[in-house]
């Protein structure tokens, strides 16, 4: 049966069309509006058609009949298509459902950019069950879907939150570089780049520059890209990664502790409380329920213990004893079991960095933490400073680094030194466990990670 040609016009008897975004749909019931944005979904029948179009603020599923349904163009619209419809907002009737509980009964609609059907169509492209890395290759088209683009509505929403416990707080943001000329967390996983014929590195943390701050500004944080130049590929690694570091002067490692809960707790509840990120969570990850402090705290040695009597095994399949690394596996094992967020404290100092401070009672700690969530593992490290001049200077020539180049550094225990702490929160980390993605890779608009830098 051949389609009607026909040439759909607008009814200028027709009261004007208000230009709305799809987040305040439900403001405008009864009125008549022009939508536009990209065709989600589509349904046609002989007589009645149904196009959700998405417009990055919300969904609205819009009604085609009579003329509009019939023609030609309408059975030729394809998903993806970009598209300005105009017609009146209505309340469903009872028992149906759509996006917003409303629908809008169109009187006109113009193409503005008509997407490809069959081999081309988007469809085609991005078909779910689709080899990851292929999916990777799409990610711009990728992130029209509905769970990928819900993430990304819940990180802006928890950078929202974040930027506001720390005004609370009195932390002040600035912008450390990413270039820079000293590592802070292991030669071994640092992108080295050629700077005008010198050597430098993308920043592995901005923590050490975040520490000059501290005699000028106070208190501060920063939302700044790390690098990793990690080789291996897991869940929870990136290549570069957006990291959130703050730093508190004159504080000690309680005072460091109870900020973390705050942190964690209040930003949760800021998220929850968001029009937009609070629904999206429980859509994403329905069992979810806000962490109550205080956490739970576990000192290094005890954890050891914990893995041992349970079994787990560490990196040699061998019992874990002082000193050894708890890994990726069994650190997960552990905290899911235990099925809370845990404050894993006092690790030893050969398997922390550099600069952490050594606790008092007993120098082969440091006054280090790291929170664990279930599902995830370390989503955040922690850890005091230390702030003895001599004490510093030693520890980076045993690290076997350049002293000249950490000059900066060691000036700050030279000119005014003070007991000082602070941490780096993984934003991919922390919105995994929000969320309940599978790998951090779900949470970064364009992961990077070995064999991965494009689109
Ligand atoms: O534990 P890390 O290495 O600590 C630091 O960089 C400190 N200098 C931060 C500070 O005290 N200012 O990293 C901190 C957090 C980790 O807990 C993890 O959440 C995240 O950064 N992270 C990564 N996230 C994604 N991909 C990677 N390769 C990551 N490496 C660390």
């Amino acid at each position: 049966e051949l389609l009607e040609v026909i040439d759909i016009k607008e009814d200028q008897s027709l009261p004007p069309a208000k230009k709305i975004k799809l987040r305040s749909i439900g403001e405008n019931i009864g009125s008549r509006v022009a939508v536009r944005g990209w065709i989600h979904r589509l349904r046609l029948q002989k007589g009645l058609g149904f196009v959700t179009v998405r417009d990055g603020t919300g969904y609205v599923q819009c009604v085609l009949t009579g003329d509009l349904a019939k023609a030609k163009s309408t059975h030729e619209l394809t998903l993806e298509t970009s598209i300005c419809i105009k017609g009146v907002i209505n309340k469903l009737p009872e028992g149906k459902s759509a996006p917003g509980g409303v629908e809008l009964k169109a009187d006109f609609y113009e193409v503005v950019g008509q997407a490809p059907s069959g081999e081309e169509s988007f469809s085609n492209k991005v078909q779910e069950n689709a080899d990851p890395s292929l999916l990777l290759d799409q990610r711009h088209l990728t992130l029209r879907g509905e769970a990928l683009s819900a993430v990304m509505k819940v990180r802006s929403a928890f950078l929202y939150a974040i930027r506001r416990f720390f005004e609370e707080e009195g932390l002040l943001e600035v912008t450390p570089p990413c270039m820079v000329q000293t590592q802070v967390e292991g030669g071994s996983t640092l992108f080295k780049m050629n700077y005008y014929g010198e050597d430098a590195y993308l920043t592995q943390s901005s923590q050490l520059y975040l520490e000059t701050c501290l005699p000028s500004l106070g208190d501060v944080f920063c939302v700044q890209e790390s690098f990793r130049a990690e080789k291996s590929h897991t869940r929870r690694h990136l290549s570069e990664y957006t990291h959130i570091e703050g730093e508190l002067a004159f504080i000690d490692f309680e005072d460091l502790l109870v900020h973390l809960e705050k942190l964690l707790t209040q930003t949760v509840k800021y998220v929850l409380e968001d029009p937009v990120a609070g629904p999206l969570i429980k859509q994403l990850n329905p069992n979810f329920v806000a962490p109550k402090g205080p956490f739970l705290r576990m000192e290094y040695v005890d954890a050891l213990e914990w893995l041992n009597e349970h079994g787990i095994p560490n990196e040699d399949g061998e019992k874990f004893k002082f000193g050894d690394d708890i890994a990726e596996a069994a650190e997960r094992k552990m905290t899911d079991t235990i099925g809370k967020p845990i404050l894993l404290i006092r690790f030893p100092v050969e398997i922390k960095s550099f600069y952490m401070q050594k606790c008092a009672d007993d120098r082969r700690v440091t006054e280090s933490v790291d929170v664990l969530m279930p599902n995830v593992g370390e989503i955040l490290g922690g850890s005091m400073r230390m702030y003895d001049y001599d004490e510093l200077v030693a520890s980076i020539k045993k690290e076997g680094l350049d002293l000249d180049s950490y000059y900066w550094f060691t000036d700050l225990r030279k000119y005014g030194t003070c007991p000082h702490g602070g941490y780096g929160l993984g934003t991919e980390r922390i919105l995994a466990w929000l969320c309940d993605r599978f790998t951090v890779r779900d949470c970064s608009l364009y992961p990077r990670f070995s064999g991965r830098c494009k689109p």
